[in-house]
């Protein structure tokens, strides 16, 4: 698909990105518009390298080093990530091709949170178990111990990697589903000032806290002791099997894992294991350790509540994550600040 075709600059979008404004910026400013129609979810490098061409100035989505040369001989000198996270991306290999790297920061905090948010309490309260219960014509009246879960309010909120994300997720369940506290990476709220945070000393104080766990990605952490932990660092070597065998086990039997964050952070099978030995034990997640597939046995698993990766998936985000990619794009093409820069 080509908008604008007699444009000065050609950029290329290895996917259909949403909404048309980003397209509206890009072709105001003199360039022709490429948008990859391909129906296959992931481009292989030889595709991208054949969408790259022989002239190419900008890219949006894909990465990796034969990609980055392929974009230098073609002239080109912008990439932008479709996304906050950008342990997918080889930012050295394109700083030696001299091409300049964006990614998507700030649009997607509160999106990114609310799905956590979501996962935390579908998990809690045995949504998506009740929900087929309900499908399969299951239900034939009130019973006290029908898909009883666990409370929300007056738990200890773990927080993995507190970064925007990771901040924005514990506010909404210390302020508005009233969790007791939440430890971060270096801090911790309390019930009676929730967004005054304190620094847990350890990780596994965290974890060994917590009612619900939630991983987020942010270069550091420490946590594992709530009922509830959530994670949110950023993937990096540091962070890879950040949740194993012996983390999960240092967990409550009963705590709640969401993980919005990235899959390898979690060893997935060891994950597995642990469900299955901990039926009271439950797990949210929107990402996966070898993404898109699952690891075999967690599909089997009740006490694990699976989405796509679609913690971003609100209209407003998406649109807005395509415009920051495009005006990354525009802006070292036009000599303007690349608005998600991972250098800077
Ligand atoms: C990100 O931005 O890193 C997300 O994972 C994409 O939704």
């Amino acid at each position: 698909q080509v908008w604008n075709a007699s444009g000065k600059y050609r950029v290329v979008s290895t996917k259909s990105m949403p909404g048309t404004r980003w397209i509206r910026l890009l072709t105001d400013q003199d360039c022709r518009v490429e948008i990859c129609t391909e129906k296959k979810t992931i481009l292989s490098v030889d595709d991208i390298v054949a969408l790259i061409g022989d002239r190419c100035d900008g890219l949006t989505e894909d990465w990796g080093d034969a990609l980055f040369s392929a974009l230098k001989r073609a002239g080109g000198t912008a990439f932008s990530n479709m996304a906050v996270g950008y342990n997918n991306v080889d930012v050295g290999a394109a700083n030696k091709y001299g091409i300049a790297v964006g990614n998507t920061p700030g649009v997607l905090t509160e999106t990114t949170a609310e799905l956590a948010a979501s996962l935390s309490l579908a998990a809690a309260r045995k949504i998506v178990e009740a929900d087929q219960f309900m499908r399969a014509g299951l239900y034939d009246g009130w019973l006290p111990h029908l898909f009883v879960g666990n409370l929300l309010k007056g738990q200890t909120v773990g927080v993995i990697g507190a970064g925007r994300i990771g901040s924005a997720y514990a506010r909404m369940m210390t302020v508005h589903f009233g969790a007791y506290s939440a430890y971060g990476q270096f801090l911790q709220a309390n019930g009676e000032q929730p967004v005054t945070w304190k620094r847990a000393a350890t990780m596994e104080d965290v974890l060994r806290e917590a009612d619900v766990v939630r991983i987020h990605t942010s270069p550091a952490f420490y946590a594992m002791l709530a009922e509830l932990i959530s994670l949110h660092p950023v993937l990096d070597k540091t962070t890879y099997h950040l949740i194993n065998k012996g983390t999960l086990a240092i967990m409550k039997k009963e705590a709640v894992l969401v993980n919005a964050s990235r899959g390898p952070v979690i060893d997935e099978t060891a994950l597995v294991e642990h469900l299955k030995a901990n039926p009271m034990f439950r797990v949210g997640l929107d990402v996966f350790e070898d993404e898109p597939q699952m690891k075999p046995g967690l599909a089997e698993q009740k006490n694990a509540v699976v989405v796509p990766h679609i913690a971003s998936a609100s209209k407003w985000t998406r649109e807005g994550m395509a415009t920051l990619a495009a005006l990354n794009v525009l802006g070292k093409i036009k000599g303007y600040p690349v608005w998600g820069d991972p250098n800077r």
